[in-house]
Protein backbone atom coordinates (compact mmCIF):
# COMPACT_ATOMS: atom_id res chain seq x y z
CA UNK A 1 0.00 0.00 0.00
CA UNK A 2 1.03 3.32 -1.11
CA UNK A 3 1.94 5.94 1.56
CA UNK A 4 -0.39 8.76 1.03
CA UNK A 5 1.56 11.65 2.04
CA UNK A 6 -0.85 13.89 4.62
CA UNK A 7 0.01 17.70 3.61
CA UNK A 8 -3.07 18.66 5.83
CA UNK A 9 -1.58 16.79 8.83
CA UNK A 10 1.61 18.38 7.69
CA UNK A 11 0.98 21.91 7.09
CA UNK A 12 -1.30 21.96 10.72
CA UNK A 13 1.40 20.51 12.52
CA UNK A 14 3.99 23.42 11.48
CA UNK A 15 1.19 26.10 11.86
CA UNK A 16 0.91 24.89 15.40
CA UNK A 17 4.55 24.88 15.73
CA UNK A 18 5.14 28.38 14.54
CA UNK A 19 2.13 29.47 16.70
CA UNK A 20 3.81 28.15 19.81
CA UNK A 21 6.87 30.36 18.34
CA UNK A 22 4.90 33.72 17.44
CA UNK A 23 3.59 33.39 21.05
CA UNK A 24 6.73 33.22 22.52
CA UNK A 25 8.03 36.48 20.19
CA UNK A 26 4.85 38.42 22.04
CA UNK A 27 5.75 37.58 25.22
CA UNK A 28 8.99 39.51 24.32
CA UNK A 29 6.50 42.31 22.73
CA UNK A 30 7.71 41.52 19.12
CA UNK A 31 5.08 41.74 16.97
CA UNK A 32 5.05 40.07 13.55
CA UNK A 33 3.57 41.64 10.22
CA UNK A 34 2.58 40.23 6.94
CA UNK A 35 1.87 43.10 4.23
CA UNK A 36 -1.05 41.70 1.84
CA UNK A 37 -1.27 43.36 -1.54
CA UNK A 38 -3.71 42.30 -4.04
CA UNK A 39 -4.48 44.44 -7.78
CA UNK A 40 -7.64 43.79 -9.19
CA UNK A 41 -10.02 41.05 -8.27
CA UNK A 42 -9.28 37.90 -10.10
CA UNK A 43 -11.37 35.36 -8.16
CA UNK A 44 -8.14 33.05 -7.80
CA UNK A 45 -6.40 35.39 -6.77
CA UNK A 46 -8.42 36.69 -3.72
CA UNK A 47 -8.80 32.78 -2.45
CA UNK A 48 -5.39 32.55 -2.25
CA UNK A 49 -5.12 35.86 -0.35
CA UNK A 50 -8.44 35.31 1.84
CA UNK A 51 -6.44 32.12 2.92
CA UNK A 52 -3.36 33.85 3.62
CA UNK A 53 -5.18 36.23 5.73
CA UNK A 54 -6.96 33.58 7.63
CA UNK A 55 -3.83 31.87 8.03
CA UNK A 56 -1.50 35.01 9.93
CA UNK A 57 -4.67 35.43 12.12
CA UNK A 58 -4.25 32.10 12.92
CA UNK A 59 -1.03 32.14 13.84
CA UNK A 60 -0.88 35.37 15.67
CA UNK A 61 0.78 37.18 12.70
CA UNK A 62 -0.83 40.57 12.48
CA UNK A 63 -1.81 41.27 8.60
CA UNK A 64 -1.84 44.25 6.44
CA UNK A 65 -4.45 44.07 3.72
CA UNK A 66 -4.15 46.18 0.65
CA UNK A 67 -6.73 45.52 -1.84
CA UNK A 68 -6.06 47.83 -5.04
CA UNK A 69 -7.82 48.50 -7.82
CA UNK A 70 -7.42 47.14 -11.17
CA UNK A 71 -6.50 50.52 -12.80
CA UNK A 72 -3.58 51.16 -10.48
CA UNK A 73 -0.34 52.30 -12.07
CA UNK A 74 2.95 50.35 -11.57
CA UNK A 75 4.24 53.79 -10.12
CA UNK A 76 1.65 53.72 -7.67
CA UNK A 77 2.22 50.06 -6.97
CA UNK A 78 5.95 50.30 -6.57
CA UNK A 79 5.65 53.55 -4.11
CA UNK A 80 3.59 51.44 -1.91
CA UNK A 81 5.88 48.62 -1.73
CA UNK A 82 8.71 51.20 -0.84
CA UNK A 83 6.64 52.79 1.49
CA UNK A 84 6.27 49.36 3.18
CA UNK A 85 10.06 48.66 2.85
CA UNK A 86 10.84 51.14 4.86
CA UNK A 87 8.43 50.93 7.84
CA UNK A 88 10.03 49.13 10.47
CA UNK A 89 6.13 47.82 11.70
CA UNK A 90 6.20 45.37 8.60
CA UNK A 91 8.28 42.08 8.50
CA UNK A 92 7.07 40.56 5.36
CA UNK A 93 5.66 42.06 1.85
CA UNK A 94 3.87 39.98 -0.40
CA UNK A 95 2.17 41.24 -3.77
CA UNK A 96 0.00 38.65 -5.03
CA UNK A 97 0.66 37.09 -8.39
CA UNK A 98 -0.44 38.07 -11.24
CA UNK A 99 -0.44 41.08 -11.88
CA UNK A 100 -2.45 43.22 -14.42
CA UNK A 101 -0.72 43.17 -17.43
CA UNK A 102 -0.03 47.07 -17.47
CA UNK A 103 2.57 46.63 -14.22
CA UNK A 104 5.87 45.05 -14.68
CA UNK A 105 5.98 41.76 -12.55
CA UNK A 106 9.79 41.95 -12.09
CA UNK A 107 10.01 44.84 -11.78
CA UNK A 108 8.06 44.90 -8.62
CA UNK A 109 9.54 41.97 -7.21
CA UNK A 110 12.63 43.57 -7.34
CA UNK A 111 11.47 46.56 -5.32
CA UNK A 112 10.26 44.59 -2.72
CA UNK A 113 13.13 44.73 0.08
CA UNK A 114 14.79 41.38 -0.07
CA UNK A 115 14.59 41.13 3.91
CA UNK A 116 10.60 41.34 3.69
CA UNK A 117 10.47 38.81 0.44
CA UNK A 118 8.44 36.57 2.17
CA UNK A 119 7.71 34.55 -0.68
CA UNK A 120 11.58 34.01 -1.78
CA UNK A 121 10.97 35.52 -5.82
CA UNK A 122 13.62 38.38 -5.33
CA UNK A 123 16.75 37.90 -7.21
CA UNK A 124 18.50 38.14 -4.18
CA UNK A 125 16.85 35.30 -2.31
CA UNK A 126 16.88 33.19 -5.43
CA UNK A 127 20.53 33.84 -5.66
CA UNK A 128 20.94 33.01 -2.09
CA UNK A 129 19.12 29.67 -2.17
CA UNK A 130 21.85 28.96 -5.35
CA UNK A 131 24.81 29.44 -3.55
CA UNK A 132 23.76 28.48 0.16
CA UNK A 133 23.95 31.51 1.55
CA UNK A 134 20.73 32.84 3.90
CA UNK A 135 17.57 33.72 2.55
CA UNK A 136 13.78 33.39 2.26
CA UNK A 137 12.91 30.12 0.33
CA UNK A 138 10.44 29.78 -2.06
CA UNK A 139 7.33 28.47 -0.53
CA UNK A 140 5.99 25.76 -2.70
CA UNK A 141 9.46 23.82 -2.83
CA UNK A 142 10.44 24.48 0.94
CA UNK A 143 6.94 22.69 1.71
CA UNK A 144 7.76 19.90 -0.39
CA UNK A 145 11.14 19.26 0.99
CA UNK A 146 9.15 19.63 4.67
CA UNK A 147 6.92 16.83 2.94
CA UNK A 148 9.49 14.56 2.34
CA UNK A 149 11.41 15.30 5.47
CA UNK A 150 8.11 14.45 7.75
CA UNK A 151 6.93 11.33 6.22
CA UNK A 152 10.30 9.83 7.06
CA UNK A 153 11.57 10.10 3.06
CA UNK A 154 15.49 10.26 3.00
CA UNK A 155 16.51 12.63 0.01
CA UNK A 156 20.42 11.94 0.37
CA UNK A 157 21.74 10.14 -2.16
CA UNK A 158 18.76 9.78 -4.41
CA UNK A 159 17.69 10.01 -7.85
CA UNK A 160 15.23 12.84 -7.98
CA UNK A 161 13.58 14.37 -11.58
CA UNK A 162 11.48 17.23 -11.32
CA UNK A 163 9.17 17.51 -14.49
CA UNK A 164 9.04 21.67 -14.61
CA UNK A 165 11.66 24.66 -15.09
CA UNK A 166 9.69 27.44 -13.38
CA UNK A 167 11.04 29.73 -11.18
CA UNK A 168 8.72 29.42 -8.76
CA UNK A 169 9.22 25.64 -8.35
CA UNK A 170 11.05 23.80 -11.26
CA UNK A 171 14.55 25.36 -10.66
CA UNK A 172 14.11 26.67 -6.69
CA UNK A 173 12.79 22.66 -6.26
CA UNK A 174 16.28 21.31 -8.11
CA UNK A 175 18.65 23.57 -5.82
CA UNK A 176 16.54 22.61 -2.92
CA UNK A 177 16.79 18.99 -3.36
CA UNK A 178 20.44 19.28 -4.30
CA UNK A 179 21.12 21.47 -1.14
CA UNK A 180 19.58 18.04 0.27
CA UNK A 181 22.27 15.95 -1.42
CA UNK A 182 19.99 14.48 -3.88
CA UNK A 183 21.30 13.97 -7.41
CA UNK A 184 19.26 16.42 -9.37
CA UNK A 185 17.44 16.10 -13.22
CA UNK A 186 15.46 18.58 -14.38
CA UNK A 187 13.25 17.89 -17.01
CA UNK A 188 10.44 20.30 -19.31
CA UNK A 189 9.18 20.79 -22.64
CA UNK A 190 12.56 19.77 -24.73
CA UNK A 191 13.26 17.03 -22.86
CA UNK A 192 13.42 13.61 -25.15
CA UNK A 193 12.71 10.37 -23.52
CA UNK A 194 10.51 11.80 -20.86
CA UNK A 195 9.37 8.81 -19.80
CA UNK A 196 12.97 7.25 -19.81
CA UNK A 197 14.06 10.10 -17.74
CA UNK A 198 11.10 10.33 -15.12
CA UNK A 199 11.28 6.63 -14.75
CA UNK A 200 14.96 6.85 -13.35
CA UNK A 201 13.52 8.75 -10.20
CA UNK A 202 13.41 7.44 -7.06
CA UNK A 203 11.76 11.03 -6.11
CA UNK A 204 9.87 12.08 -9.06
CA UNK A 205 8.58 16.16 -8.71
CA UNK A 206 5.96 16.59 -11.32
CA UNK A 207 5.32 20.32 -11.71
CA UNK A 208 4.25 20.37 -15.60
CA UNK A 209 0.52 21.95 -15.58
CA UNK A 210 -1.09 18.96 -17.49
CA UNK A 211 -3.98 17.26 -15.83
CA UNK A 212 -3.55 14.05 -15.01
CA UNK A 213 -0.79 13.96 -17.59
CA UNK A 214 2.01 11.65 -15.39
CA UNK A 215 0.53 8.02 -15.78
CA UNK A 216 2.61 4.83 -14.52
CA UNK A 217 4.50 4.34 -17.87
CA UNK A 218 6.63 7.40 -16.08
CA UNK A 219 7.11 6.26 -12.69
CA UNK A 220 9.41 3.77 -11.30
CA UNK A 221 7.67 0.72 -9.33
CA UNK A 222 8.18 2.12 -5.67
CA UNK A 223 9.05 5.69 -6.40
CA UNK A 224 8.06 8.67 -4.49
CA UNK A 225 5.84 10.66 -6.56
CA UNK A 226 5.07 14.65 -5.68
CA UNK A 227 2.23 16.11 -7.35
CA UNK A 228 2.05 20.02 -7.82
CA UNK A 229 -0.14 20.51 -10.12
CA UNK A 230 -4.17 21.44 -9.41
CA UNK A 231 -6.90 21.19 -12.11
CA UNK A 232 -10.20 20.61 -12.51
CA UNK A 233 -11.48 17.12 -13.93
CA UNK A 234 -14.00 16.11 -16.04
CA UNK A 235 -16.38 16.09 -13.28
CA UNK A 236 -15.43 19.42 -11.87
CA UNK A 237 -13.19 17.59 -9.54
CA UNK A 238 -9.95 18.83 -8.32
CA UNK A 239 -6.81 16.64 -9.93
CA UNK A 240 -3.55 17.04 -10.03
CA UNK A 241 -0.85 16.48 -13.17
CA UNK A 242 -0.36 12.47 -12.31
CA UNK A 243 -3.37 10.24 -12.78
CA UNK A 244 -3.44 9.15 -9.26
CA UNK A 245 -5.50 6.14 -9.74
CA UNK A 246 -3.46 4.80 -12.07
CA UNK A 247 -0.46 5.30 -10.55
CA UNK A 248 -1.09 4.83 -6.31
CA UNK A 249 -0.40 0.89 -6.46
CA UNK A 250 2.51 1.48 -8.23
CA UNK A 251 4.18 4.17 -6.17
CA UNK A 252 5.57 3.67 -2.49
CA UNK A 253 4.60 7.04 -1.44
CA UNK A 254 2.35 9.90 -3.21
CA UNK A 255 0.83 13.15 -2.39
CA UNK A 256 -2.78 13.87 -3.08
CA UNK A 257 -4.89 16.38 -4.86
CA UNK A 258 -5.79 18.69 -2.94
CA UNK A 259 -4.31 17.94 0.27
CA UNK A 260 -1.07 17.25 -0.45
CA UNK A 261 1.33 20.14 -1.83
CA UNK A 262 -1.14 22.39 -1.46
CA UNK A 263 -1.54 23.25 1.93
CA UNK A 264 2.23 23.27 2.21
CA UNK A 265 2.76 26.43 0.67
CA UNK A 266 0.61 28.34 3.08
CA UNK A 267 2.30 27.35 5.71
CA UNK A 268 5.67 28.03 4.58
CA UNK A 269 4.96 31.61 3.60
CA UNK A 270 3.84 31.96 7.49
CA UNK A 271 7.26 29.83 8.77
CA UNK A 272 9.31 32.64 6.38
CA UNK A 273 7.34 35.72 8.57
CA UNK A 274 8.24 34.06 11.44
CA UNK A 275 12.13 33.84 10.09
CA UNK A 276 12.22 37.41 9.27
CA UNK A 277 12.20 38.33 12.36
CA UNK A 278 15.36 35.87 12.53
CA UNK A 279 16.76 36.83 9.05
CA UNK A 280 16.49 40.55 10.30
CA UNK A 281 18.69 40.03 13.11
CA UNK A 282 21.47 38.23 11.18
CA UNK A 283 21.06 40.63 7.92
N1 LIG B 1 0.22 33.48 -7.14
C1 LIG B 1 0.14 32.13 -7.15
N2 LIG B 1 0.95 31.60 -6.21
C2 LIG B 1 1.55 32.63 -5.59
C3 LIG B 1 2.50 32.73 -4.52
O1 LIG B 1 2.96 31.73 -3.95
N3 LIG B 1 2.86 33.99 -4.18
C4 LIG B 1 2.38 35.09 -4.79
N4 LIG B 1 2.81 36.28 -4.38
N5 LIG B 1 1.51 35.04 -5.78
C5 LIG B 1 1.10 33.81 -6.17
Amino acid sequence: MALIIDGKKISQDIKEELKEKVAAYQSEEIQITLAVIQVGEDPASSVYVGNKKKACEYIGIRSLAYELPEKTTEEELLNLVKELNERTDVNGILVQLPLPAHIDEDLVIQTISPEKDVDGFHPQSVGALSIGQKGFLSCTPAGIIQLLKRSGIEIDGKECVIIGRSNIVGKPMALLLLRENGTVTVCHSRTKNLKEVAKRADILVVAIGKRKFINKEYIKEGAVVIDVGMHRDENNKLCGDVDFLDVVDHVSAITPVPGGVGPMTIAMLMNNCVESIQLRKDF
